[in-house]
């Protein structure tokens, strides 16, 4: 193996561990996650934006040695950057995904098989179909305003109203919004099955990044309402390219694929044991995102959450790493209530709120939602442990983060200590990239922290052991 080094604890938890040979890779910096023009085949289909990079993932296969044969697992797949990868190299791999968009995105994305030359001439007579009917609307999709007219229309289509009291108010303005449902209701009974999630994949990328008034910093948030947008033409783009991706690959060897729509907490049942030689994954990290709200516009458009019931159901499946995602019921708290080095933290950050007179209910969460985050990753990791094979090697790509009243959680270093206590060898915390905090004027390190599983031979990794102390990497 190439250059996983096991490092002692006292290495580990210094500033600057592994800094030298992420520096040497070229890979510290803002740019580190950025998708590369070569990586652009199927990734860009629809992704998070700053999901984390598909280099990485092609990284860590070769450490690991992942070859032909091995199965390849991403617990908290997302938009599917690290199934993408392993399929485009010919490895087997499973996802898991608790958000309904973010795992249709992923099942589409592993979805070769679809016909470009059918793809590309469907959406093209789909398009023409709509854009004439968006010029009879009177509301044409160039926003040219020399062509534009009064509408024709009695009014706009839109959303009914359960489904936009969901949005991020004016997260798409008027005019778009008709486009894209006129679209939809096109899409629906123009394409079968299957070339129809395509289709409709390209139209949650088009809502995003061309329809919606959205901005991402990467916290989504709403900028200037534009007026209009075009809804159809970068639709009919985003499919054009898709066909084109898949011209590339129809002759990329097949591999076993699967994305299963679960909570990650609860794997055990899911698969037969031993199952899988490797994890690449990012899960989420306790920095107040909520992977609902980000993707909320594509999300209802689609039909993945259609009330706020649907809305709520999604975020009791999401490990706690924000606030507006935490129920009087959650328990993954009990989980790390042994672990002194969180509880601590959780004490301090319940201190500095009452110091500083915060007295909103998100911030009285700040501590609860910081061992809610770690409790589920501790339950995740222990229920995870039966299904890897003796000897999987596993990597976390996470970041410290300092969104609760300015208190530093080092989170590689305690899920390291989580995942030691629970019988998993910790091989390393590498350095993925770094940001300066400005508020706190430290390093805040997004790291890969990088474990091996033994099977259950070594002593303290009992099947049963959910709860967890602090281990010698406690900081
Ligand atoms: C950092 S993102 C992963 C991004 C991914 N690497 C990609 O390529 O898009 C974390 C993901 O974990 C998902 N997630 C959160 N809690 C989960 C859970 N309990 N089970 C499964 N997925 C979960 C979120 O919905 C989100 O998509």
């Amino acid at each position: 193996m190439e250059s996983l080094t096991l490092r002692s604890p006292e290495s580990r938890t210094k500033q600057g561990r592994g800094d030298v040979a992420a520096q040497a890779r070229g890979k510290i910096g803002p740019e580190a996650n950025r998708l590369q023009a070569q990586d652009r085949v199927v990734h860009d289909w629809y992704r998070f934006v700053l999901s984390f990079p598909p280099h990485l993932v092609r990284d860590y296969v070769r450490k690991f040695e992942i070859g032909p044969g091995a199965c390849v697992l991403d617990p908290f797949c997302g938009t599917g950057t690290t199934l993408v990868e392993c399929r485009k190299l010919g490895l087997n791999c499973t996802g898991i995904e608790a958000n309904p968009i973010a795992h249709f995105a992923s099942h589409v994305k592993l979805d070769w098989q679809v016909g470009p030359g059918t793809l590309r001439s469907r959406a093209e007579s789909v398009a023409e179909a709509v854009l004439a009917q968006l010029d009879a609307d009177g509301v044409p999709d160039s926003c040219d305003p020399l062509f534009d007219r009064k509408p024709h229309v009695v009014r706009l289509m839109m959303l009914n109203l359960r489904e936009s009291q969901l949005l991020l108010e004016n997260s798409i303005s008027p005019r778009p919004a008709h486009k894209a449902l006129r679209l939809r209701e096109e899409l629906s009974t123009q394409f079968g099955k299957r070339l129809q999630d395509h289709a409709r994949l390209a139209l949650a990328k088009t809502l995003v990044f061309s329809a919606s008034n959205l901005r991402f910093g990467p916290e989504v948030g709403v900028g200037k309402p534009k007026e209009d947008a075009s809804v159809v033409r970068p639709w009919l783009d985003n499919m054009r390219s898709m066909a084109d991706d898949l011209r590339v690959l129809r002759d990329n060897p097949r591999t076993s694929t699967a994305v299963h729509a679960a909570d990650s907490r609860e794997v055990g049942g899911l698969f037969p044991a031993e199952s899988f030689d490797a994890v690449i994954t990012s899960p989420p990290y306790p920095n107040e995102k909520d992977y609902s709200r980000t993707t909320r516009l594509e999300s209802v458009f689609l039909g993945f959450v259609r009330s706020k019931e649907d809305l709520r159901a999604l975020k009791r499946t999401l490990i706690r790493s924000n606030t507006r995602g935490v129920y009087k019921a959650d328990s993954d708290d009990s989980h790390v209530a042994e672990h002194s080095e969180i509880q601590r933290i959780a004490a301090e950050i319940e201190g500095r709120r009452i110091e500083l007179g915060k007295t909103s209910g998100f911030e009285r969460l700040y501590a609860r939602v910081t061992m809610l985050y770690f409790g589920g990753m501790s339950r995740h990791l222990a229920d995870l442990r039966p299904l890897l094979r003796p000897g999987a090697l596993l990597a976390y790509v996470v970041g410290d983060q300092a969104s609760y009243l300015q208190i530093m959680i080092r989170t590689g270093q305690l899920l390291a200590s989580i995942a030691d206590s629970l019988g998993y060898e910790v091989v390393g915390l590498e350095l993925f990239r770094s940001r300066f905090a400005t508020a706190t004027g430290e390093m805040l390190r997004e790291e890969v922290v990088v474990l091996r599983w033994p099977g259950y031979k070594k002593k303290g990794a009992r099947r049963n052991r959910e709860h967890v102390g602090d281990s010698k990497l406690k900081s």
